[in-house]
């Protein structure tokens, strides 16, 4: 099968092709491996479980932002384009900045504020709402489809939010929300961002909700 693999070596960007013989089953991390190991040592890359829970393989395949390692070769047309993802910084081949994505996941203070002390129970009701968000694994796939990520938090930081303004051990919702209500009105609505999380978090569900929570608290403020 034909790969075409945008290539940046920190001056030049160009197009290669590849062929790999492929099997069935086969991944396009396992392609890319492949290509490394026999064809081109010097492709550069990210992966590291290869099993869909580091979120270090995301890159676009065929113009669509996919986790490598969970992508079927099968299910692909040819040529299989891949490049790196859209609205971060190339630093070599198919692997981008991450700096400015965490950057921006810091402004929504992703971690539980406490006022109070001691122990907090959880019942089983309160942990599901939040729990399916605790599964993002920072892919960065959905800020490379946003089409406004570039100007504001993007996707993931707004999912992140959510999963600590769900979780009832948290007190820090108000103070997140008046964060949002600077960032959260870039949003189109396009929702290319769910259709494109691996984990199906659907963030553009999300985005929808903390708009209406912000409008309510900011009658408040
Ligand atoms: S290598 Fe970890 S998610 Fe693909």
């Amino acid at each position: 099968m034909r790969f075409k693999i945008r290539r940046f070596d920190g001056e030049r960007s160009y197009w290669q092709e590849f062929d790999v013989p492929v099997k069935r089953g086969m991944t396009v991390l396992e392609a890319l491996y492949y290509i490394k190991e026999n064809l081109d040592p010097t492709l550069s890359f990210r992966a590291s479980c290869r099993m869909g829970v580091c979120g270090s393989c995301a890159v676009r395949i065929n113009g669509k932002p996919r986790l490598a390692c969970e992508t079927q070769v099968s299910k692909l047309k040819e040529p299989v384009k891949i490049e790196p993802l859209k609205n971060f910084n190339v630093i070599r081949d198919l692997v981008t900045d991450f700096e400015g994505f965490f950057k921006k996941h810091e402004i929504v203070k992703p971690y539980l504020i406490r006022k109070s002390e001691g122990e907090i129970r959880q019942t089983p009701e309160q942990l599901k709402r939040y729990y399916i968000y605790t599964l993002c694994i920072k892919c960065g796939a959905c800020m490379s489809a946003c089409p406004v990520a570039k100007n504001c938090l993007g996707p993931m930081p707004v999912v992140s939010a959510y999963r600590f303004n769900e979780d009832s051990r948290d007190e820090g919702k108000e103070e997140r929300l008046k964060i949002l209500s600077d960032h959260i009105w870039h949003c189109h609505f396009v929702a290319e961002c769910s259709e494109v999380c691996p984990k199906d978090l659907n963030p553009a569900e999300v985005i929808q909700k903390l708009r209406l929570e912000v409008l309510k608290f900011s009658m408040r403020w």
